[in-house]
């Protein structure tokens, strides 16, 4: 499995641990990891969708993503892993998020 950044085009899915469970999501070129959770009849956490409250924010376990914006994590939260699922946009294959982080 490949580890190097992709363009988001490439990528077909990820994967998302949430309430105990771990689902693999499709994944919509363009979307963010939020949207294609929504997609997907999960039910994460989230408010403004707008990278500015923080409600999705949730660990990256693997892979790499790009957020679009950030107006609330820290650089020591963006240090521990923490990205925000309505701004994040997959770039490579093997990304986890854990919600119940
Ligand atoms: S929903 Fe507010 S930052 Fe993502």
């Amino acid at each position: 499995m490949s580890t190097s950044p992709l363009n988001s085009n490439d990528v077909k899915s990820f994967r998302v641990a949430l309430d105990g469970v771990e689902h693999r999501v499709d994944y919509r070129p363009g979307a963010a990891l939020l949207d294609c959770i929504i997609d997907a009849d999960l039910d994460p956490a989230f408010q403004c969708r707008e990278g500015h409250c923080g409600t999705c924010m949730v660990l990256k376990v693997a892979g790499e993503v790009e957020m679009r914006q950030n107006n609330f994590l820290s650089r020591h939260d963006l240090e521990r892993g923490y990205i925000l699922l309505c701004q994040s946009i997959p770039l490579s294959n093997d990304v986890r998020v854990d919600c119940d982080a």
